[in-house]
């Protein structure tokens, strides 16, 4: 791509990956077809329908319509292709639904990992708390239960979005009450609630840290129409301060950006909410601001490389804290490469005002890498090129065609390596 351009006109959020990922695990708990709408066409999503598949559902999808029917067997496999599994790491989502309905579930862990390490040890617990036994089988972790889930009451350590998604879809069809407390509250989970109250299920507190669950003996199948994504629309509503453009981000939910907007707001954007999304424009160089990423409703980690663009690019110093992943800093040693002035410590980095980014070859190490570092490109100096752009497929349906209808001089190379 080459920088300079003024991103302007409109553009459309689609429904969340880190929604659809967990309605399309949720569909497990009941035979029968469930029919999913604002379905968007990313690769994550493609590897989960596989992965349903090899559990022995049957997945058609509409891409024209953007939905999706899973009609999921009266006994599912327990089974999940291990080689799908660990391309996404949203597959651990089948671990609940399929303990709590079918009494086992398998998953293979991605690189050997024990039970008890941090990654899944929520989970772990958590399944535990309601009766399953869980162990580690050859690199599988297997969650058996020989009879329903009995209910339970589970605090967690850290809100963390997975553990309290496979708590839920466990707790649903579980004996008795489950109640799953410090419980991560963004707004996907709440969409996973109403599916699950839409198939039959009982929970109380949807949207607070306390969440209630009656379990129930049966569900049934439902329609459903998945909450569109706010990583996406805080991209380009950053994409469109950086470059001091005018966007209109339709089907935008604002109130599910709300520590977001205000902090471009504070960097001297103006944010409009209303008419069906909500629309930020600038017309000056951004003013620095400091973010501390957090579990909703604080700052999203996953806008932590777009912001971290952002602020190489805004006039004064700003201090960046990461408190939800370690490795979220590897994106900025590709920023550097652009001419950013950047300095990380720890899980913070302070980024430095560059006179002007220059245009190179970078590489996306993750999805939010790659637009971050696209983002970047667009404001930087000459030619950027981005490579491992597989990567942001895996997020953004049709990322580069929607940032050249707004304007940005970006092309798609064959063989998917740069954008
Ligand atoms: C989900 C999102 C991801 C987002 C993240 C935080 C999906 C598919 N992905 O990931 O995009 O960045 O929420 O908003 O929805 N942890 C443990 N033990 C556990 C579980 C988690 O230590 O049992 C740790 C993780 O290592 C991480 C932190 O808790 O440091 C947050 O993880 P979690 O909230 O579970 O994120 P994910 O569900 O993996």
């Amino acid at each position: 791509m080459t920088g300079g351009c003024q991103l302007a006109g409109e553009v459309l959020i689609p429904g969340a990956k880190n929604s659809v990922l967990k309605l399309m695990a949720a569909s497990l708990l009941a035979p029968g077809v469930t029919t999913l709408s604002a379905v968007p066409e990313i690769l994550d999503v493609d590897v989960m329908a596989d992965v349903l598949t090899t559990l022995g559902a049957t997945v058609h999808r509409d891409v024209a319509t953007g939905t999706m029917t899973i009609d999921t067997p009266v006994t599912p496999g327990a089974a999940a292709d291990p080689d799908l599994v660990r391309r996404i790491r949203a597959s651990v989502a089948i671990l609940g639904p399929l303990v709590g309905r079918c009494g086992e579930a398998r998953v293979a862990l991605p690189g050997g990992d024990a039970i008890g390490s941090r990654a899944l040890d929520m989970h772990v617990n958590g399944l535990r708390r309601l009766g399953a036994v869980v162990d580690i089988e050859d690199g599988v972790l297997v969650a058996r239960s020989s009879g329903r889930l009995q209910g339970a009451a589970i605090w967690l350590d850290f809100p963390s979005v997975g553990a309290t998604e496979n708590l839920l879809m466990a707790g649903v069809l579980a004996k008795g009450t489950t109640v799953v407390d410090n419980a991560a509250r963004e707004p996907e989970i709440a969409d996973l609630c109403q599916f699950l109250t839409e198939m039959g299920a009982r929970i109380e507190g949807i949207g607070g840290s306390t969440l209630v669950i009656e379990g129930v003996d049966e569900l049934r199948p439902a329609t459903h129409e998945t909450v569109p994504d706010r990583i996406v629309a805080g991209t380009y509503a950053i994409g469109a301060v950086m470059t001091r453009g005018d966007v209109f981000i339709r089907n935008g939910r604002a109130e599910h950006l709300g520590i977001v907007l205000e902090k471009l707001s504070a960097a001297g954007a103006i944010v409009d909410v209303g008419g069906d999304g909500f629309r930020v424009s600038m017309d000056d160089r951004p003013r620095s601001i400091d973010v501390v990423t957090l579990p909703y409703p604080g700052f999203p980690t996953d806008l932590l490389p777009q912001i971290i663009a952002l602020e190489a690019v805004s006039q004064g110093v700003s201090l960046i804290t990461e408190n939800v992943f370690d490795s979220r800093f590897v994106f900025c040693r590709e920023l550097l490469r652009l001419g950013a002035q950047l300095r990380t410590d720890g899980h913070h980095v302070v980024v430095r005002p560059a006179t002007q980014l220059v245009g190179a070859s970078v590489s996306a190490s993750d999805v939010r890498a790659g637009a971050g570092l696209v983002l970047a490109g667009l404001v930087a100096d000459g030619i950027t090129e981005v490579h491992e752009v597989h990567h942001i497929d895996r997020g953004y349906a049709g990322f580069v065609e929607n940032l050249r209808a707004l304007g940005a001089d970006i092309r798609r190379e064959r063989d998917a390596v740069a954008a």
